[in-house]
């Protein structure tokens, strides 16, 4: 058996061609169905739906032999035991610093201020204003983000922003990229010594699918 972990949304509805390449229909859309463990038109071949920022643990541990995760999730999660071969250029996203309109961020930053910032990706967070030398306090939270400067709980937050919607609704400015954000096969280690007679001909039809992409 080949398990593969993927998460709902997003992730999965970009997945979907990937696999039809390597030969793989999902027998159901985990957006419509409530089951977890998704067989496939391949009998030797299942899906099981996770949170996205649970795909690494389960690949981690072996309880899936491959992932599709964030490159946003892998960072905070550290990547401990995972083979990542491929960016799969989808998904894509940035993570960004944004703050309320009206809010002189740059002048906050020159003159030394400690910020709150809210944010789902404390590592991450807190990697990019220790290499800027800004001082900040940094508050977890779980999703929502965007509220947390408006009711007063931060001064910034650190999320992931798509089309710009949801800052906008919000009245909030994206004043600084972090990085460029898009999703990443991940594979077992020891899966893939194990079952690589498996493993290595999907690894190589998605590898294809992307080079297929862009030219
Ligand atoms: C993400 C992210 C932002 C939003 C950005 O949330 O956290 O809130 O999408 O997209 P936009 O720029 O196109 O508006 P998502 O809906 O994935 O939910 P989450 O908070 O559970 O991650």
């Amino acid at each position: 058996m080949m398990t593969i972990a993927l998460s709902k949304g997003r992730i999965f509805e970009e997945t979907l061609p990937l696999l039809a390449v390597a030969g793989i229909v999902p027998a159901e859309n985990p957006e419509q169905s409530r089951k977890l463990i998704i067989g496939t038109n391949r009998k030797e071949v299942r899906l099981v739906i996770v949170r996205a920022s649970d795909v690494p643990t389960y690949v981690q541990y072996g309880a899936a032999d491959i992932g599709i995760a964030g490159k946003d999730i892998l960072l905070e999660h550290g990547g401990v035991g995972l083979y990542q071969p491929l960016d799969l250029a989808i998904a894509k996203c940035r993570m960004s610093v944004a703050v309320p309109e009206g809010f002189d961020y740059a002048a906050a930053v020159k003159r030394g201020a400690r910020l709150r910032v809210a944010t789902k990706y404390l590592n991450t967070a807190r990697e990019h204003f220790a290499a800027k030398g800004v001082h900040v306090d940094l508050i977890k939270l779980y999703g929502s983000m965007e509220l947390a400067p408006l009711v007063g709980l931060a001064d910034a937050i650190v999320d992931l922003v798509s089309s710009g919607a949801t800052l906008r609704a919000n009245h909030l400015l994206e004043v600084e990229e972090i990085m460029q954000i898009s999703s990443r096969l991940v594979v077992n280690q020891a899966a893939l010594k194990m079952k690589r007679d498996r493993l290595q001909p999907l690894i190589d039809a998605f590898a294809g699918a992307i080079i297929g992409a862009i030219s």
